[in-house]
Order: C-alpha cells, then sequence, then structure tokens
C-alpha cells in the first residue's frame, strides 16, 4: 500500500489576481500590491509544502501581460528575479523550481536575458530536491501552448490526446486537481485549457496578497466538499 497522503498527489494552480486592486485600496501604486503578491506566493510555496502537495502552479506573467505599463512590467520582471533567486527556501522545502511559458528562444518570445538565466539557474540550483514541484508560467499562454503542442504532434503525423500532451511545455505536469482563482473574478484567462479539464474550481474574493495559508486550506478543503 502507498504511504503517500491523499495531498501529495495534488496539483494546486493559482491565478493571482487583485495585486492592482488590493494597492489602490490602500493608497499604494500598484507596484506594491505585485510586491506583496510575490510575498504571498512565496508564503502559499511554505503552505503547500507543509500539506504535502505535490505540484502548486502559479501565473506569474502572461503573454498578454507585456502590454502593461513599462514601470509596472519592469517591476513585476525584478520580482520574478527575486521569487527564482529563492534557492535556499527553496531547498528547505525540498521543492523544486519548474517553468512554463513560450520558449525564450521563439518568435515573439521577449523574456530578458536576466529573467532567463534566473530561469534557468532556479531550476538548476533545485532540481535534486523530491517535494513539492512549483511552476511559474511566465510568457505563458494556453493557446500558444496548445498551437505549438499541436504542431509538433503533426510533424510526427499522430494527433491524438497523448501526443498533445507529450508537446506541452512540461509533459511531465499532472492534470491540475485545484484552480484557484482570487479577487473574485470568475474567469479563466488562458490559463493551462488542457490541464485543467478536470479541475475543481475554486474563487474568493480575496485579492492575492491577501491570500495566505488558512486561505489556501480553505481551497483545499473545498476539494473534498460534497456537490450541492
Ligand atoms: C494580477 O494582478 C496579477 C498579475 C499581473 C500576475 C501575478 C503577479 C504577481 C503575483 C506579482 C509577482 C509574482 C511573481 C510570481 C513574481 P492585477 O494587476 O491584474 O490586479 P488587478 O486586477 O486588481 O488590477
Amino acid at each position: 500500500m502507498s504511504s503517500r497522503t491523499p495531498t501529495q498527489r495534488l496539483h494546486v494552480a493559482c491565478i493571482m489576481d487583485g495585486n492592482g486592486r488590493w494597492a489602490r485600496r490602500r493608497g499604494l501604486p500598484r507596484t506594491d500590491g505585485h510586491t506583496a503578491g510575490e510575498e504571498a506566493l512565496a508564503e502559499v510555496v511554505r503552505a503547500a509544502s507543509d500539506r504535502q502537495v505535490g505540484w502548486l502552479t502559479a501565473f506569474g506573467f502572461s503573454t498578454e501581460n507585456w502590454v502593461r505599463p513599462r514601470t509596472e512590467v519592469r517591476h513585476i520582471l525584478s520580482l520574478h528575479r527575486k521569487l527564482f533567486s529563492r534557492t535556499e527556501e527553496m531547498n528547505r522545502n525540498n521543492a523544486r523550481t519548474r517553468w512554463i511559458g513560450r520558449p525564450f528562444i521563439e518568435k515573439g518570445a521577449r523574456t530578458p536575458v536576466l529573467v532567463q538565466k534566473a530561469i534557468t539557474k532556479a531550476i538548476a540550483d533545485t532540481s535534486a530536491n523530491t517535494g513539492l514541484s512549483v511552476t511559474i508560467a511566465f510568457d505563458y499562454g494556453s493557446r500558444a501552448e496548445l498551437v505549438r503542442a499541436s504542431r509538433q504532434a503533426m510533424t510526427k503525423g499522430v494527433v491524438t490526446p497523448a501526443s498533445i500532451q507529450a508537446n506541452l511545455y512540461d509533459p511531465e505536469m499532472p492534470p491540475v486537481d485545484l484552480l484557484v482563482r482570487t479577487s473574485g473574478e470568475a474567469r479563466i484567462s488562458n490559463f493551462m485549457l488542457w490541464q485543467i479539464k478536470g479541475a475543481h474550481i475554486y474563487f474568493t474574493e480575496r485579492p492575492w496578497p491577501d491570500f495566505n495559508r488558512h486561505e489556501f486550506d480553505d481551497a483545499l478543503a473545498s476539494l473534498s466538499s460534497p456537490a450541492l
């Protein structure tokens, strides 16, 4: 019999919405909301690790986010570098970093070299860890991922669910069990359309910077609630 607890196989994905509104309500610049959002994610990583969740995937930056004001984009990029440099913390949590998004060399990809290096280094420096897998979706869009996967599957002449899965950005990633979206919006926003096929969706009014370990537990508990 497996000694794994039920959460060990779980894949939780988060659409971290509401940083801007969180800041506005406090009379702060939007960038402060993103700073608080990065810290909230670090806490959720610790919570997921404590709960022995298997996979945690967070939507850090979408292919659509590049059109935001330049100062905001620059700030979010610097927060990604901060997040990807939390190696000691990741190692303490026995957690490994992964990334999904447009390949850096693909036409139209815009990930700056400094962020590319931070991503590559974080993956290498945490690759020996065997607990939680933390995937950051950066320069990510699900339609782009699926178009690319379908094209690659077609080059081998076989387009099936298995061949598309094999050509996703991270073919090893298991299906999402629980999708969380904060800040009261009940939308999917082009996030992992393939991987969330059978996911339970948990929407909360809380903005992402206020999403803490208690909220994370509430989201996990919603998985076992009987259907209404
Ligand atoms: C939405 O807030 C959030 C994003 C643009 C993506 C998530 C970014 C963070 C949590 C900041 C740093 C994160 C990482 C992973 C380093 P919004 O600006 O759309 O909020 P609003 O809808 O209230 O304006």
